[in-house]
């Protein structure tokens, strides 16, 4: 697990001003790197997110005889030599997921397919995470998965096949799942099926077809993809648009720092990621919308973010996995905002990176925060300004970590943020870009 590293935050001394691009999207970058390594071709790829989760994608695809030539040092543009579909080897060594849920739940569908063994290892924290969840379907559709808990929890071996299609019916709104079922669908005999409880997060289905793989989404939102045979390198660069998960900490900083204003630039506006700017409306923020555009199959716009309003809110639970990896810093912005904010049915929380709501309840209540813990959620009155000269532990979590340096923003003293060094599974430029917005956060310097 990324333990160690503290962040110092303290209070904004200026208001928050600037235009920032932030980086590529987590979620894009790991199947951007999945459907290359899985095509004919040669597939460019630009605005790839080089953090470490999305590396260790990058590096499984490497230990099972892919190239990847990085085309710039920051890791943010590269050359995918796609193998085909049944072109990887049976890597040598076991594959290291690291911090990331996205990387092991989407390579299990993957594998699944495979005619060789394999195993899927990752740090502490993933090691506690439920793997049953993309364990039962790939067993359904033929392939074997062995793994403690009886397959679910880490480390997983997996001896794929020549699978069946399935019908999967999710009991979870997960876009992990849904996603691991349809990259087994490219190795199955049929039309494989997946119903989600609620719609998640679609950049699968929206990237397939890039690579000549058609999906089709019924009326009632099943999903159905009838397997081609073969994916094929687009002919024009695959282009991955900034972070709306990471931009949502700045949104966040700037409503809640007063005289700010801040633009996000070229952020993606996928629907099924947008429940932050529905929720963040919902509480009075002052958000502007600019340059409205659409990059490949996605739609990516300016959002500029001026300070103010923040009331509270009760999040529509249709919102909640459009908001999912945005809840840490929504409950910064509600322990600040005027009344009451209630969130329910976001039991998923607590099986992410850390346990969010402990976490994030633990963090703020720290700070001073009014914030009652509930099984699936948490009920918040906004205060004043939280407390400085306080100690809270991120647990190793970026999320948790990104979210209290936005706290201490308004906090009357610095707070001292432990196991920080996790910010960089997604963001390891979070305080150089934070402080060029004028925000108060620094790496505490090594003993
Ligand atoms: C992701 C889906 C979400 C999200 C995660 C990324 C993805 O997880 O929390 O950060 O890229 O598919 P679940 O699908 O498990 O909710």
């Amino acid at each position: 697990m990324n333990i160690g590293g503290t962040l110092i935050a303290g209070p904004a001394g200026q208001p928050l001003n600037g235009e920032i691009r932030v980086p590529g999207d987590k979620s894009m970058s790991h199947r951007a790197v999945m459907l290359a390594s899985l095509a004919d071709g040669v597939t460019e790829i630009h605005g790839f997110l080089p953090g470490e989760d999305n590396l260790s994608t990058a590096q499984m695809f490497v230990d099972m005889g892919v190239a990847i030539d990085w085309l710039n040092a920051e890791k943010t543009s590269l050359r995918v030599h796609g193998v085909g579909l049944h072109g990887l080897k049976e890597p040598a060594k076991v594959l290291d997921a690291g911090n990331s849920g996205t990387c092991v739940r989407l390579m299990t569908g993957v594998l699944a397919g495979q005619l060789f063994h394999s195993v899927l290892v990752g740090d502490a924290s993933l090691h506690k995470r439920p793997m049953q969840r993309v364990a039962d379907p790939v067993r359904k559709m033929g392939a074997h998965v062995d793994g403690r808990e009886g397959g679910n929890k880490l480390p997983l071996a997996i001896r794929g096949r020549k699978l069946a299609a399935i019908h999967h019916v999710s009991e979870v709104a997960s876009a992990q799942v849904k996603s691991c079922v349809l990259l087994a669908g490219l190795f199955a005999d049929g039309v494989t099926r997946v119903t989600e409880p609620k719609p998640t997060r679609d950049h699968t289905e929206r990237m397939l077809p890039l690579f000549g793989q058609p999906v089709e989404v019924a009326a009632d939102g099943t999903i159905s993809l009838t397997p081609t045979d073969r994916l094929t390198a687009p002919k024009e660069p695959v282009h991955i648009p900034a972070d709306p998960s990471s931009a949502t900490f700045f949104a966040v900083a700037a409503s809640l720092v007063a005289g700010s204003d801040v633009t996000l630039a070229a952020i993606g506006t996928n629907p099924r990621r947008d429940g932050w700017r529905r929720i963040m409306a919902g509480m009075g923020t002052r958000l502007e919308t600019a340059k409205e555009n659409r990059v490949g199959k996605e739609t990516v716009a300016d959002v500029r973010v001026t300070a103010g309003g923040l009331h509270g809110l009760v999040v529509d639970p249709q919102d909640v996995p459009d908001a999912i990896d945005e809840f840490p810093v929504l409950f910064v912005a509600a322990a600040l905002a005027d009344g009451e904010f209630v969130l329910e049915g976001a039991e998923e929380l607590r099986v992410k990176e850390s346990d969010r709501i402990a976490a994030m309840a633990a963090a703020l209540r720290e700070a001073g925060a009014d914030i009652d813990e509930r099984s699936d959620g948490v009920r918040i009155r906004g205060i004043k300004s939280l407390k400085g000269g306080i100690e809270v532990d991120a647990h190793g979590d970026h999320r948790i970590a990104m979210a209290m340096a936005v706290a201490a923003q308004r906090a009357t003293g610095d707070i001292r943020i432990r196991n920080a060094a996790a910010i960089a599974t997604s963001f390891p430029d979070f305080v150089a870009l934070a402080q060029s917005l004028g925000m108060n956060v620094r790496w505490e310097e090594a003993a």
